[in-house]
Parts: structure tokens; C-alpha cells; sequence
């Protein structure tokens, strides 16, 4: 290994993802804090460097036009806002990364603004902000006005991500003073108007509130178009991606690295969704993948897979055979409800011409990228074989805070990498992006 992985903790939301896993038994409640926390602390004895809950405002209904598969599957698009887990996580650890997921297209920048940086100030720097441009119709429906074109979103974003930047500095670091003696708290010659006034939006500033310790949080994003990578390339620090093949993060990583171009090396950090199953032999990690695969048929994580994927993919799925071949069923659709090229159905069916709607349930009930299965010493040596093939720079974790699953990665996986130096022992950065740029 040249240097160690980073590590992250990819939550699919404050919700309800889990609910169905025998796993977790009746006792499991996900609408308390209780195992996110337990989580997150876990997370940090094991030195990650930090935790990212996704999110998305509405209960998509694509599916069979309606959203009644989602909620009595319970899949991840039912969410809570991730800001108060968050803070909460905060409080309960020290050094972990604290990353929110909010959007661009509805999220006023004044206001997202506002929120992480106190994030930023009650987590002394550890606040960080997953920038997603929210593409549902439901999502549009639920603010009031029509969720925007594809391209245009990412438009809106790169000014939304200047206004908000600007608003984050328009307190100098040095602009509170809290001087006792003369009674002067701030000094006003430095805290500045922004007087932003761009084609989407326009904020005068200043921020209500002095500038947080990393003054910026962490920008993480994952697009996957050109144009959600040109975004990426030209905003994020932490970039995410979701690749099924050694082939394709390869791809992802170099075409990162073209478009950031001098920002990479300084700025830069890519990882890629995983989720390893582990066991104390290869015969019962194996034993449980097997488990976890049978589960995923069962119909509440096809009601789940289907529906959360037709959300995503604009297209409904529920007009599909489940048993026939999807490239047998494309010519029948129409035009506008073809699954896009570069959409996970169609890539899948060209790799597979056999490939059917339920194996598609079963991909995302299981939400399993790159298969990586052993014990904790296998696994461990396959993340650093795939990091050095493909040039990433670490993973994250897409699971649920399952406290056993937890401490297979905790207390098994972790040691691995660190006795192998793929891993920090110890923090040496403070704020996350410190953290971030530790390696
Ligand atoms: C690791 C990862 C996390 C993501 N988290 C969210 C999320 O929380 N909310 C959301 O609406 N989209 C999320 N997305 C979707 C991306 O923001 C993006 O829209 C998607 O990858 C498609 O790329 P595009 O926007 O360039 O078309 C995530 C994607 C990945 C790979």
C-alpha cells in the first residue's frame, strides 16, 4: 500500500431501511437515536473518517404510479431530515465526519447556508454536505413547482454552491472579537454583504452568525452524468461513486482525475460504495451472503427494489414482465419509458441479455456493488488490492448500522487494514477535511 484508505459510513437516510432484517429483531426501533449513535461512536473507535446519511424530500411514485409499494415495503425513499441525527452524532463522538445530504434545486442556499454552519460550530469543524440536485417529480411537487431538467438542476447548483460559499466567508476569521474591555464583540469592517445576484439565485448577506471552523464544510458529491461529473469535478472534495466492476472505477477515478485536473491531488478524494460480508471463515461469510441473497427475494424487498429504482431510473418498472428478459421487453416500451442508456437496468442487460426485472430486485434489495466476501483478513487485502488497481482513494461502507455488522467492520475488518498499514490508528487531523487531507 502507498498510503491508507479512507473510510466512510454510507446511511441510506434516517429511515426505516432494516425494519424487515431478522437481524435486527422486533426491539428495533429506527425512528430513535439510540443505535445511530451507538453506530457513530463505533465508527469512530474504528477511525473512519466519517459518516454520510443520504436523504430525499419525497415518496417517489413511479412505481405503478402510485407510492403504495414504498410504504409498505418501507424502502429508503421514506426519510427524515438528516440534520438533527447528525448534531446528535456530534455531540456523542469527536472526530468523525458528519455529512449531510441536501439539495440544490430545493433547499434555499440562504437557508442550507445557515444550517451547516452551525452544524460546523457544534461539531468544532466536522460538518460536511452531500450536494444532490433532487431529480423526482414527487420531490418538485412537494415544494410547489416543478422539479427542473436534468442539466439545468446541475446549472442551479453551481451557483446555488458560489452563493453558499460566500455567505459561509462573509464573516473574516478574525472578525469576532469579543473584547471585554472596549465592548466590542465584532468588528463590523469585517463581516461583508455578499450582494449575490446570479441568474437562479440572489442573497445580500451577511450570514447571521460568525464563520465556523472549517469555514466551508466538506463538499462530497456523486454524479454520474457528464454534466453531474463536470459538477463534481468542479465543486466536490469528497466524490462518490457507485460501481459494480474493477473496470469501471478504474474509468470513474481517471475521468475524475481529468476533469479536477489541479484540483485533484490537492482537493480530491474518491470513494466507492461497498458492502463486504464477513465471517470468521470463508465458508460462513459465504454461508452469509447466501442468507442475504435469499432475503432479497422475498416480495417486500422486490415491492422495495422496484420501486426505489424505477424512482431513480424515471421509469416504471411495474409495466414490466418480472421473469422475461429486460432487452426482450425494451421494444415494447414506449419511447419515453425506455430505461435510458447509462441507466443500472440497461447497463445490466447489456452485460447480461438474460437479465430480468426480479434479478434487478434482487441487485438492489441486496444493494451489493463489487462482491467482496472472506474473513476479515481476505477482505481486507481485497480493499487494498482493488485501491491500488483502480486508484481510489478509500470506500464506504453502504449498509445499515447494524451493531453486528458494525463490529465485523469495527473490530474485525479495521485491525486487518491496520495491521497492514491501510488504516489510521489514530486521528492526527481536528476538522474533517484535516482528516480528509491526513493522506
Ligand atoms: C454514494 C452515493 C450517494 C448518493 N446519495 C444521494 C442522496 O442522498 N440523495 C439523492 O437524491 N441522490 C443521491 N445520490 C445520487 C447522486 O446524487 C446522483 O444524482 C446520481 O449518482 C446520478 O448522477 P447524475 O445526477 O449525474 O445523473 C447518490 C449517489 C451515490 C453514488
Amino acid at each position: 500500500m502507498t498510503k491508507p484508505l479512507h473510510l466512510m459510513w454510507f446511511l441510506a437516510g434516517y429511515q426505516p431501511r432494516g425494519w424487515f432484517d431478522p437481524r435486527y429483531g422486533s426491539g428495533h426501533d429506527f425512528r430513535r437515536p439510540k443505535h445511530y449513535l451507538e453506530g457513530a461512536q463505533a465508527l469512530e473507535r474504528g477511525c473512519f473518517d466519517g459518516i454520510l446519511i443520504a436523504d430525499q424530500p419525497s415518496i417517489n411514485n413511479t412505481y405503478n404510479s402510485s407510492i403504495d409499494a414504498q410504504l409498505r415495503s418501507g424502502n429508503e425513499s421514506i426519510c427524515g431530515d438528516p440534520l438533527p441525527l447528525l448534531t446528535m452524532m456530534g455531540a456523542v463522538t469527536e472526530h468523525l465526519g458528519l455529512v449531510g445530504t441536501y439539495s440544490t434545486t430545493f433547499h434555499p442556499p440562504y437557508l442550507l447556508a445557515r444550517q451547516l454552519n452551525a452544524l460546523d460550530h457544534l461539531t468544532e469543524g466536522r460538518a460536511g454536505w452531500n450536494i444532490v440536485t433532487s431529480g423526482r417529480v414527487t420531490d418538485g411537487l412537494n415544494f410547489g413547482f416543478p422539479t427542473p431538467e436534468h442539466d439545468h438542476r446541475y446549472d442551479m447548483g453551481d451557483e446555488h454552491v458560489d452563493l453558499c460559499k460566500a455567505l459561509w466567508e462573509s464573516w473574516e476569521p478574525d472578525a469576532v472579537l469579543l473584547d471585554r474591555e472596549k465592548g466590542v464583540f465584532a468588528d463590523p469592517a469585517k463581516v461583508h454583504q455578499v450582494d449575490f445576484e446570479g441568474r437562479y439565485h440572489r442573497s445580500r448577506g451577511p450570514l447571521s452568525f460568525p464563520r465556523s471552523p472549517q469555514g466551508v464544510p466538506v463538499l462530497a458529491q456523486a454524479g454520474a452524468s457528464q454534466r453531474g461529473r463536470e459538477f463534481g469535478a468542479r465543486n466536490a472534495e469528497l466524490i462518490m461513486g457507485n460501481q459494480n466492476s474493477i473496470a469501471g472505477m478504474k474509468d470513474y477515478v481517471s475521468d475524475v482525475k481529468k476533469r479536477a485536473a489541479d484540483r485533484y491531488d490537492r482537493a480530491t478524494r474518491i470513494m466507492f460504495n461497498i458492502q463486504p460480508v464477513i465471517g470468521e471463515t470463508r465458508e460462513v461469510a459465504e454461508e452469509r451472503l447466501l442468507a442475504l441473497k435469499r432475503l432479497a427475494k422475498h416480495r417486500v424487498y422486490v415491492d422495495a427494489g422496484l420501486a426505489f429504482a424505477s424512482g431513480g431510473m424515471k421509469t416504471d418498472l411495474g409495466k414490466l414482465d418480472l421473469d422475461i428478459p429486460v432487452m426482450k421487453q425494451i421494444e415494447a416500451m414506449d419511447e419515453q419509458e425506455r430505461p435510458k442508456p447509462g441507466s443500472i437496468l440497461f447497463q445490466y442487460a447489456m452485460e447480461n441479455p438474460n437479465f430480468t426485472p426480479r434479478d434487478l430486485a434482487e441487485r438492489e434489495g441486496l444493494k451489493m456493488t463489487l462482491p467482496i466476501v472472506g474473513t476479515a483478513e481476505e477482505v481486507a487485502d481485497r480493499m487494498c488490492e482493488i485501491a491500488e488497481e483502480t486508484g481510489a482513494d478509500g470506500f464506504m461502507f453502504r449498509e445499515t448500522l447494524h451493531p453486528g455488522y458494525v463490529a465485523d467492520i469495527v473490530d474485525g475488518l479495521v485491525p486487518a487494514l491496520q495491521r497492514r498499514g491501510a488504516m489510521r490508528t489514530e486521528y492526527a487531523g481536528k476538522t474533517f477535511r484535516e482528516i480528509l487531507n491526513e493522506y
